[in-house]
């Protein structure tokens, strides 16, 4: 069994994390819909950047301020910077990182279940990341009423993968401090019971 980050590292190696950008697009795009149509000008982080794709995309959009990725992948990092040299990227582990400039938007694809405890990641966004009012809004492919991702864990040989059900993930963000929580299924298909997509917003502190 590999950790998360080796395994991403890996796939620097051999090419495989473009294949990403072509899997997660139709969601992220609908993801970051949700930010452009709640927002004016936004600045944005994307937890969890992989290769940057995401950040660059969201970068070019008229309304973007800032956008700047992390990750805990150098290969991955050392990629997202070889490719772009507008945006910021940055490497470090998303439990301890924090930005220095609080930002109006966090977006993250793929990357939450990759934790033990999930939660303290949402908690370090939700404290030391977004402004007041600010969003964030995950996506995940890896969730328990989503059956045929159950065989992902034994097929890639990663070590954490947590397999949560959607109330649990609903929970975890109302836990953290997030209000006005809403849950969505996008790009569902067939047996695909598609991207479950969580967002919430930081209107108390
Ligand atoms: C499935 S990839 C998704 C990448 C990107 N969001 C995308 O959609 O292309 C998961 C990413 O999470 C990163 N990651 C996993 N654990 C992490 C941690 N503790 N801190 C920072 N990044 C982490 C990996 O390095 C990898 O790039």
């Amino acid at each position: 069994m590999k950790t998360p980050i080796e395994t991403f590292s890996n796939w620097v190696r051999n090419g495989k994390d473009d294949g990403m950008e072509k899997n997660h697009f139709e969601s992220v795009s609908k993801m970051f819909d949700i930010i452009v149509n709640s927002k004016g000008k936004f600045s944005i982080i994307d937890a969890g950047c992989g290769n940057g794709w995401a950040v660059r995309y969201i970068g070019k959009h008229p309304n973007c301020k800032s956008s700047c990725g992390i990750d805990g992948s150098d290969l991955m990092i050392k990629k997202a910077k070889k490719l772009d040299s507008n945006n910021q990227y940055f490497l470090g582990d998303l439990l301890k990182w924090k930005p220095v400039n609080k930002v109006d938007a966090v977006i993250s694809m793929e990357v939450l279940y990759y934790f033990e405890n999930p939660i303290n990641v949402l908690r370090n966004i939700f404290n030391n990341w977004l402004d007041k009012n600010g969003k964030f809004v995950m996506g995940i492919d890896f969730y328990y009423e989503n059956p045929d991702c159950h065989d992902w864990q034994e097929k890639t040989g990663v070590s954490i993968m947590n397999l949560m059900k959607i109330n649990e993930w609903e929970k975890l963000f109302i836990e953290s401090g997030f209000s006005n929580v809403k849950k969505y299924q996008l790009c569902s298909s067939g047996s695909w019971k598609g991207t479950l997509v969580i967002e919430g917003t930081k209107i108390n502190i």
